[in-house]
């Protein structure tokens, strides 16, 4: 072997993943295993360098891949940091490595570059109660001049050679999570989004496939500007890095100033994008600071906008709380067109007091109405934007994101407004505090309809989050039993950072249950579902024109957190009746909806299927958005039930079945006869 010294291993071990490094004191820890746990013992034997001969043609110092890779001394592939001073300084080899376990999941690891005078520490924590590994990095400027930072990863990991595919999610307003399947390949895959929220276009998250069926996760906790990365190394390894993206200029670090990046959320599981899913919503759960502690049953919602949009009537929307509260809704959420001047989308954005036309006493009536009848009473707001037609706009001009010289670039009429500055900030809180302290509002359905550009003089992208962030929170401090929805036209704001501040997401403005369908689907990769919104819409839908059944419309949401987002007085008879029982269907299952385990599945022809609960009492949906091209119904395989027990499948106006484990593990059950657009459940029980 070599006369290497004796390499030291940090091991990470959660119940199902591991992570170990090599570790030296003079350079940056070496990455050795990301992947399924491995038993206790099982670290490498030797040094990694060790097992390397030297190639032809190649430097005679080896650089592996660590977690902290440099630049221009050795490590050809992505670095961690690329930075500079004047042009100075960029080149980036840790020369110090301390280690320090604050407890016995987390390891941080402080790296200092002696010649580019700069400090990180690297945190890396595998949580035993979601097999996440959850890294983020501490930049320091220990020179005396500013450090240009153009790029700083959260972290990263490797992959293993046989990795294969890469399916990550595009897409649009009306359209989100819309599955793109890459093949790994030696070009680098990289995903970027420069739209300034976390976007339709670009979710920061992705699932890679190995050849073998295990599958490895990433998703940023960042709402804003974002890189994902995969890039082949020399040693057959991928090397897969998230982080910010930086605008030119956007990071420029004082001598003595620490920045730290958001956070990198990866876990591996060797049952596949279903294992990675289960992961992740064990991490997501921890994130999400529910009021008093814990998750309470997800009330069933009415929301006004598609059913009245701007057209705000406080007779007819007392009418529509009745209405609401008759057939078992919860919490009624008046949505968009509220306040002053609001009747459509071109002003008002800013004046957040109730509209003296609309509403001529103020929103009490309509909110007292509401809370008499039992329900919830939420409001919708969009703090982070103005129109010009507004009296704040009139009066502050220059409080809005701009770029000296350049024009102001409108979407949906409005502009942004530059939350980094104080009195901004204070402003939106005092006026959503005073909404809070005169009206009975528990809920906050937080709206961001546009992307950011001409972002300031030097860019205030990551600045611009981190004040929406401080907003929030400090909203949740004075209103801790507010809960928040996250929205941003739909599903373009959807992260695991905005989700520390929030309780809700807003899936999708196209609530077309066909479409919907494989939307959240692609959601709960990622999400649990008691934070995924999902509204029984109109039908015609108004998004796509198409027409479905009440049964339909309402199976597709029941899995979620359930809505409904139509004018119900106009809704009667069966439609109505068909309503009420898929409202208290939910109410029955939701505590077996939410907080368990979801596995997702599609049997051949297109028949989808969706498990929730626990292997031995399961929800099971099968859903069908198209006809069957099939002769027969196709089998359905359950793979999470246990081999060795027998199973009851009931399903109301149907015989129950059992049958055994083993079967229906491999083989399946038969579907019965589904027509497109039908969804149908069962309970499967282990008896
Ligand atoms: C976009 C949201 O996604 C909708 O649900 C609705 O709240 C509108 N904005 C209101 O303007």
């Amino acid at each position: 072997m070599s006369d290497l010294p004796q390499p030291e291993f940090l091991v990470l071990h959660s119940p199902a993943c591991t992570a170990i490094w090599e570790v030296s004191q003079t350079e940056a820890p070496l990455w050795r295993y990301w992947g399924p746990r491995l038993p206790e013992r099982a670290v490498p034997g030797e040094a990694l360098r060790s097992t390397r001969p030297e190639p032809s043609f190649a430097l005679h110092f080896d650089q592996p891949l660590s977690l902290f890779p440099g630049i221009g001394m050795g490590w050809f592939g992505s670095p961690a940091l690329e930075a500079h001073r004047a042009g100075q300084d960029w080149t980036l080899q840790i020369t110090q490595c301390r280690v320090v376990r604050p407890d016995a999941e987390t390891v941080q690891f402080h790296l200092r570059d002696d010649v580019a005078l700069i400090a990180a520490t690297v945190t890396a924590r595998l949580d035993p109660d979601s097999d996440v590994l959850t890294m983020s990095t501490a930049l320091r400027n220990e020179g005396d001049a500013v450090l240009d930072v153009q790029w700083l990863a959260s972290g990263g990991v490797p992959l293993p050679a046989d990795s294969a595919s890469v399916r990550s999610y595009g897409g649009r307003h009306n359209n989100e999570f819309v599955p793109i399947d890459d093949a790994l390949t030696r070009s680098t895959w990289r995903r970027e989004n420069r739209r300034g929220l976390t976007s339709h276009e670009c979710f920061p998250g992705a699932v890679v496939t190995c050849h073998n069926g295990k599958a490895y996760g990433a998703q940023l906790g960042w709402s804003g500007n974002h890189v994902s990365q995969i890039e082949w190394a020399d040693d057959d390894r991928w090397h897969w890095q998230m982080g910010e993206w930086l605008a030119p200029g956007e990071l420029r670090l004082a001598p003595g100033a620490t920045i730290e990046t958001p956070e990198m959320l990866a876990t591996c599981s060797e049952e596949g994008a279903n294992g990675v899913a289960w992961n992740f919503h064990r991490a997501i759960r921890q994130r999400i600071d529910w009021p008093g502690g814990t998750m309470s049953p997800r009330k069933v919602h009415l929301n006004t906008w598609e059913g009245f949009y701007f057209d705000h009537d406080e007779a007819a929307l007392k009418e529509l709380a009745t209405s609401a509260a008759e057939i078992g809704i919860e919490r009624f959420v008046l949505d968009d067109g509220w306040f002053a001047g609001r009747d459509d989308d071109t002003s008002s954005l800013g004046d957040w007091w109730p509209d003296p036309a609309k509403y001529p006493q103020g929103l009490g009536p309509l909110a007292d109405h509401v809370t008499a009848l039992g329900m919830e009473f939420g409001l919708w707001v969009e703090p982070e934007m103005i129109n010009r037609d507004s009296e704040l706009f009139r009066a502050h001009p220059d409080w809005v994101l701009a770029t000296p010289g350049r024009p102001l670039l409108e979407a949906r009429h409005q502009l942004v407004l530059d939350l980094t500055r104080p009195e901004v900030s204070d402003y939106l809180y005092g006026k959503i505090a005073a909404l809070l302290d005169s009206l009975p509002i528990s809920y906050l359905k937080w709206d961001h309809n546009r992307v950011l550009t001409h972002a300031g003089a030097t860019p205030l992208y990551r600045q611009q989050i981190l004040a929406a962030y401080a907003l929030m929170a400090r909203l949740r401090a004075g209103y801790p039993q507010v809960e928040i929805e996250a929205c941003a036209g739909g599903g373009g704001r959807i992260d695991a950072g905005i989700v520390r501040h929030s309780h809700r997401f807003w899936a999708s403005d196209c609530i077309d249950a066909v479409s919907r369908a494989p939307v959240q689907r692609a959601f709960l990769q990622f999400m649990p579902p008691e934070v995924m919104g999902c509204h029984v819409g109109t039908s015609p839908a108004h998004s796509t024109g198409r027409s479905q059944s009440m049964h339909f419309r309402a199976g597709v949401a029941l899995p979620g957190h359930f809505g409904v987002e139509f004018d119900l007085r106009k809704v009667t008879g069966e439609e109505r009746e068909e309503l009420r029982r898929s409202i208290s269907t939910y109410k029955t299952h939701r505590d077996q909806l939410h907080g368990t385990r979801v596995w997702t599945g599609e049997a051949v022809g297109g028949l989808l299927w969706q498990a929730h609960g626990e292997a031995a009492e399961l929800l099971l949906f099968l859903i069908r958005t198209l006809p069957s091209d099939g002769r027969y119904p196709p089998q359905v395989a359950l793979p999470m039930v246990d081999p060795n027990k027998r199973y009851r499948l009931s399903r109301d106006g149907a015989e129950d079945m059992v049958l055994d484990g083993g079967w229906l593990r491999q083989v399946g059950f038969a579907a019965p006869p589904m027509k497109g657009e039908d969804v149908m459940l069962y309970r499967v029980t282990a008896l």
